[in-house]
């Protein structure tokens, strides 16, 4: 392809991939599949790379990130980012609107907008470019998060059509979905890292990261409520969220226009009831003048606009009687206080238990024998407790204790430096440890053996089955005898076990239950060590150089391979025929030019950001490393290439390759 062209072929590209992340994240239907999105964008990459001449910072191809580590860089907003004044009540709105009335002669309109719980954000667009991202900080002055927000899919980098002004701003709330937040959390206690309390603690948390790579990886959504300029399009604030919506933005589908305080308490009333059912937090309803010359008329008090107001609702929260208060243990032997509860609705659901996390918590709430406790429910799902009525407190009661020993098996507590919760060192005893094992290991993420937790139950009780080893040597004869199973239900049972013989080695990995290997770590451990030979041989530093791969988790793999008990268990699969390596069809490895070699990268680039780099080797069936060790095939160097990795590299024989030699393997 000659330069003209590819410039052609990148700028169809761009404009494509533009229309397309619009579909799918601001309009929510896309017109092509993923795995076309994704081709067009490996195409892109792949020609920006070739001619890197036509770098643009607003091509689509940019949301992936840097993981160039910056400090935030204080701005000081051109218009200051206000708070709103809160009512709660319906007499304090008409309050408002009372005051409204008494300043503005005639009719006029107010828009009601859903309250988002999430982060302030000011965008600013100069020729239909995102220029600027900034944080609301003090209101004066915030940080520049640009790198971070241009991460974010329903932010656009560049504006539709061309009606929009030349210089203007947006303002709007980075919101993280339950569902993105969820699985952030499941993700962080698969490595043992403190949750997150909430879906906006969490927005705000991943819109500081200073590695915008990592912020890409988080699905946050930008949801647009303002709008400032000189010379924008109405003199009307819904009217030109409408025309932003034509630009690209994403604007709220909920908002709506009254003309009185009776639909607004209707809106208010409707999505009070409703708002468990979007797929974000929202805090309340913001109500607002819809036309600037009133808004203008009307003006600010020191803090807050006098033209709009917001009404929070009361919190998802209930009071309830504790019956008692449970410990759990979990099959890494973890400890749970659960508090069992009077029934109680909250939030659309009859709520009986609610969690008390851990020692620490329960002596914060002070918690007693009978208390009346407050529960709420947050963007999780689990109800927790956060408050006791202490002047409901019956007058005898005694503050409950946390455990020493294990509930289960009387084995004496232990607690990790570091670390919230209690153990149960007793792995190999424990009860529920051995049955939460193989509960895990059967999971329909795991293994998907169709086995439901009482038949395992009654498995372990018959003796049938010590440890997942011994699921692979049941026979329909053995099965048969249990409670409930007939000659059908055993064979069904015993063709499930004999499905999963053949499964990925990562999801044998994730299913061994092996502390802090979540899915996503079996993953990438599986795919740096192709056999369960290689992870087994693999010390804490091997284990170190592989992505998302700590200390915390380095050590639990060797300690769990290290113990005679899993050694015995991985014998057992492997004599039952159970996959443990990496089969020839798993992508990341046998496929591609790369097809799974070792790279390091150190150093900067002319062409291209260590982004790219990783993502080049990755879309090739490379693997990235981040040490030098002998399990590296290249060292990719650029300039300022870190010394103990080049003399590691020379010592161990690792040929250094430049950029321009490495985009030569590849266009091989
Ligand atoms: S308007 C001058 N509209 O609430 C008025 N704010 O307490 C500026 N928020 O920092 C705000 N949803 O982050 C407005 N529909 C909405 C909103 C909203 C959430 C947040 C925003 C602001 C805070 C004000």
């Amino acid at each position: 392809m000659d330069k003209k062209s590819a410039r052609y072929r990148i700028e169809y590209l761009r404009n494509e991939l533009g229309e397309h992340n619009y579909r799918y994240y601001v309009l929510a239907d896309p017109v092509i599949s993923d795995r076309e999105y994704d081709r067009m964008m490996n195409e892109l990459i792949r020609l920006e790379n070739e001619y890197p001449d036509f770098f643009d910072p607003s091509s689509p191809s940019q949301r992936v990130g840097s993981d160039i580590s910056r400090e935030f860089i204080q701005v000081s907003h051109k218009y200051p980012m206000l708070s709103l004044g809160n009512t709660y009540s319906r007499e304090e709105l008409a309050e408002f609107d009372k005051r409204i009335r008494k300043a503005v002669a005639g009719n006029f309109e107010y828009v009601c907008e859903l309250k988002y719980d999430g982060v302030a954000i000011s965008l600013t667009y100069v020729d239909g470019v995102l220029r600027r991202a900034v944080t609301r900080g003090d209101g004066e002055k915030g940080d520049d998060v640009t790198s971070n927000a241009k991460t974010v899919r329903s932010i656009p980098l560049k504006l539709r059509g061309n009606n929009y002004p030349a210089d203007f701003e947006v303002r709007g709330e980075i919101l993280l979905p339950g569902e993105g937040f969820e699985r952030l959390n499941r993700e962080r206690a698969e490595r043992g890292e403190n949750l997150f309390a909430n879906p906006r603690n969490a927005a705000a948390g991943t819109l500081k990261i200073q590695n915008s790579s990592l912020v890409a990886r988080r699905p946050l959504d930008c949801i647009i409520f303002g709008i400032l300029g000189d010379d924008l399009p109405f003199d009307l604030h819904y009217e030109n969220l409408q025309k932003a919506r034509e630009w690209g933005f994403k604007i709220s589908e909920e908002t709506m226009k009254f003309d009185g305080l009776d639909g607004v308490f209707d809106f208010i009333d409707h999505w009070d009831r409703q708002r468990v059912h979007l797929p974000f937090d929202i805090d309340g309803v913001v109500v607002k003048l819809n036309d600037f010359r009133l808004q203008r008329q009307l003006g600010y008090t020191a803090k807050t606009p006098r033209w709009a107001i917001s009404y929070k609702f009361s919190a998802e929260r209930s009071a309830s009687r504790l019956q008692s208060v449970q410990f759990q243990v979990g099959r890494t032997g973890a400890i749970t206080p659960v508090a069992n509860l009077e029934p109680v609705l909250l939030a659309g659901t009859i709520v009986k238990r609610a969690s008390l996390h851990n020692e620490e918590q329960m002596k914060l709430l002070d918690i007693h024998e009978g208390d009346t406790v407050y529960v709420e429910k947050g963007g999780d799902i689990i109800p927790k407790i956060v408050g006791v009525d202490k002047k409901a407190r019956p007058q005898t009661s005694k503050p409950v204790n946390y455990i020493s020993e294990c509930p289960a098996c009387g084995t004496l507590l232990i607690r990790v430096e570091g670390e919230a919760r209690h153990y149960c060192p007793a792995t190999d005893t424990c009860p529920p440890q051995i049955l939460g094992r193989i509960e895990h290991f059967v999971s329909r993420r795991a293994m998907n053996i169709n086995m439901a937790e009482a038949t395992v139950k009654l498995l372990v009780d018959k003796g049938l089955v010590k440890d997942v080893g011994d699921l692979y040597s049941l026979r329909e004869e053995d099965v048969v005898q249990i409670e409930r199973f007939g000659p059908k239900s055993s064979r069904n049972l015993i063709k499930s076990i004999e499905n999963s013989k053949d499964l990925p080695w990562h999801r044998l990995l994730y299913a061994l239950g092996i502390r802090f290997a979540g899915e996503t770590v079996a993953r990438k451990l599986a795919a740096a060590f192709p056999s369960v030979d290689l992870l087994m041989g693999a010390g804490v530093e091997d284990l170190l150089e592989v992505d998302e791969v700590g200390e915390k988790i380095a050590s639990s793999i060797v300690d769990y391979f290290s113990k005679e008990g899993n050694r015995i268990i991985i014998k057992k699969l492997r004599e039952a025929g159970v996959n443990m390596q990496q089969s020839p069809d798993t992508p990341s490895q046998t496929e591609g030019i790369l097809a799974g070699n070792k790279f390091v990268i150190s150093g900067t680039f002319d062409h291209h950001s260590r982004d790219q780099l990783k993502a080049l080797i990755e879309q090739n069936g490379g693997v990235n490393i981040s040490a030098v060790s002998s399990n590296v095939d290249y060292l990719i160097g650029g300039s300022g290439i870190g010394p103990s990795k080049l003399k590691k590299a020379r010592e161990l024989n690792i040929p250094v390759i430049s950029e321009d030699e490495f985009i030569d393997m590849i266009n091989h």
